[in-house]
C-alpha cells in the first residue's frame, strides 16, 4: 500500500498536509486568487482533486504532492531515537519543519550515544516489515571495543552468544579491522553484522565476551549504506534506488 495516494481528496486537506497553510489560511489564499488547479483559479478550497493527476499551483509554483517520506539521517550522539522525549532532544528535532509535517518516525532505535544510519519514514507497513523479527534484516555496525578482540571472539559471535538475560543470539559476523594501543589499554576496531535487534544488542554481545564498546556506529541496514558524504547530524531523502534497496531487502528475507 505504500507509495500510492488516495484518489480524490479535499484541496484544503492536501495543501494543509503539505504545509502550505492552515484551512483558514488556505480559504484566504483562495479568495486572493492565489491557488490554481489545472490552470484554473480555484473558487472553493474544499473542492475535490486528485493530487496525482491534477496540477495544483500556489502563487505560480507547482505543488509536488506525496504522502510518504523516506529520510536517511546520520544520527549524531546525544539525541534519542524517539518522536518525543521529556528530557532529551530527539531525532525529530533535527528535521526541518517541511519534513516534520509528514510525521516521520525512526525505523528502530539506536542508543543515545550511538551514531550512524537511521531511517525515518511515515510508511508504517515498510517500517514494520524492516523491523519484523521474522525478516532478520542485517544491520552492520562499526565499533571501537576496549579489549583485544581475537579469532576466538569471531568464533563465538558466529556460533551465537548467551546474553546477560539468557537470550541466545543468532549467528553474527564479526570482523577485526585493527588494534590500537591507548592509555586505557588495547582498543579493537571491528565491524559486526547482526540479524536481529535486541535492546543494546551489540554492547551486550561484547559484554558477553568480557569487552566493552566505547564507540558504536551503524553503517548499513540491509543493502542500504549510510552515505559517505552525509555529515553527522544531517539528513536527506532516500533516492529511488536506495528506497528500492530497502524494499528489496524486505521482499528477499
Ligand atoms: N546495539 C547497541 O548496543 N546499541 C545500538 O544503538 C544499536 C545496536
Amino acid at each position: 500500500m505504500s507509495g500510492k495516494g488516495k484518489q480524490t481528496q479535499r484541496l484544503d486537506k492536501i495543501l494543509s498536509h503539505m504545509g502550505v497553510g492552515t484551512r483558514s489560511e488556505l480559504k484566504k489564499m483562495v479568495k486572493q486568487g492565489r491557488i490554481y488547479v489545472d490552470g484554473k483559479v480555484v473558487k472553493d478550497s474544499g473542492i475535490q482533486v486528485n493530487p496525482e493527476i491534477n496540477v495544483i499551483e500556489v502563487d505560480g509554483e507547482r505543488i509536488k504532492y506525496r504522502e510518504m517520506i523516506y529520510l536517511m539521517l546520520h544520527k549524531p550522539p546525544g539525541v534519542v531515537s524517539a518522536t518525543e522525549d521529556a528530557r532529551d532532544k530527539t531525532v525529530l528535532d533535527l528535521l526541518r519543519k517541511e519534513d516534520r509535517i509528514f510525521q516521520p518516525f525512526p525505523v528502530g532505535r539506536l542508543d543515545k550515544d550511538t551514531e550512524g544510519l537511521l531511517i525515518l519514514t511515515n510508511d508504517g507497513p515498510l517500517a514494520h516489515e524492516l523491523l519484523s523479527p521474522r525478516k532478520h534484516v542485517p544491520k552492520t555496525y562499526e565499533a571501537r571495543v576496549l579489549g583485544k578482540v581475537d579469532a576466538e571472539d569471531v568464533k563465538q559471535f558466529a556460533a551465537g552468544l548467551r546474553l546477560d538475560d539468557g537470550y541466545e543470539t543468532m549467528p553474527a559476523e564479526l570482523a577485526l579491522l585493527g588494534h590500537e594501543e591507548t592509555d586505557e589499554g588495547t582498543v579493537s576496531l571491528i565491524s559486526l553484522i547482526i540479524h536481529e535487534g535486541k535492546f543494546h544488542q551489540v554492547k551486550r554481545m561484547f559484554q558477553a565476551v568480557g569487552k566493552r564498546v566505547l564507540y558504536l556506529k551503524r553503517v548499513a541496514m540491509g543493502e542500504l549504506k549510510l552515505a559517505s558524504d552525509l555529515a553527522i547530524g544531517s539528513y536527506r531523502e532516500l533516492t529511488e534506488e536506495e528506497l528500492n534497496l530497502l524494499r528489496n531487502d524486505n521482499a528477499a528475507n
